[in-house]
């Protein structure tokens, strides 16, 4: 995707965030020049993996494939005294849509902290990764439901649900109700290792770089 693209969605990132009243750790609005200038900082966030994520998962279609995630704290896994959880942001336009994925280690609460509906999608598959027709059994704050596979499960403004492990999902903001705001507490996630999509996806863009960096996304820093 093209770096005016990537620009573009973390500007409307930003207009979201402060129209709901939250505001994100003062690196998060850094140019490339004031992370040079805090080289320990700059370290610590790469190797945290936190910071903007701007992603088409490779496919080049990014309002109908894509998200904006900003991570605002994480751990290492695997890695002795580091923090066991973190937390993210997640910005989707109506429709767009994140693939279908799971985790191995990571189990995560998936939040609609602001904006339109958001709507998950579940589903098991065997070792062959064929769907099967197992029905799933999630906790949405607190309350069990259960649902068929890829049977909707719509999540209102302050509403949240636990995704296990294993479960293969899929999310996107609801068309007609607005830009969503989601939010992601977590135990520590990996980028690099603990997502597996159903279909052959890549996790980051390819960047076309037509105009400056208005903010590096994680790996750039
Ligand atoms: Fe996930």
């Amino acid at each position: 995707m093209r770096r005016s693209e990537i620009n573009k969605s973390i500007a409307e990132a930003k207009l979201l965030i402060a129209e709901y009243r939250w505001t994100l750790p003062r690196w998060a609005y850094w140019n490339v020049e004031q992370y040079k200038n805090h080289p320990d900082l700059s370290l610590y966030l790469r190797d945290h993996q936190m910071g903007w994520d701007v992603t088409d998962f490779g496919r080049g279609n990014f309002s109908k494939e894509g998200i904006i995630l900003f991570c605002v704290r994480n751990g290492v896994q695997n890695i002795d005294n580091e923090k066991p959880y973190a937390e993210k942001l997640l910005f989707m336009k109506e429709d767009q849509v994140i693939p279908f994925h799971s985790h191995n280690i990571k189990l995560e609460d998936i939040i609609n902290r602001g904006g339109g509906n958001l709507v998950l999608e579940f589903v098991k598959v065997d070792s062959q990764k064929n769907p099967l027709q197992e029905k799933i059994k999630v906790m949405i704050d607190g309350e069990f439901k259960t649902l068929n596979p890829y049977e909707p499960l719509i999540l209102e403004r302050g509403q949240s649900v636990t995704v296990e492990r294993f479960v293969y999902h899929k999310f996107y903001a609801e068309k007609g109700t607005g830009k969503a705001m989601a939010g992601e507490v977590s135990q520590v996630n990996d980028d690099k290792k603990d997502n597996y999509f159903l279909e052959k996806v890549g996790r980051f863009a390819d960047i076309e770089e037509d105009e400056d960096i208005l903010h590096p996304l994680w790996n750039e820093i």
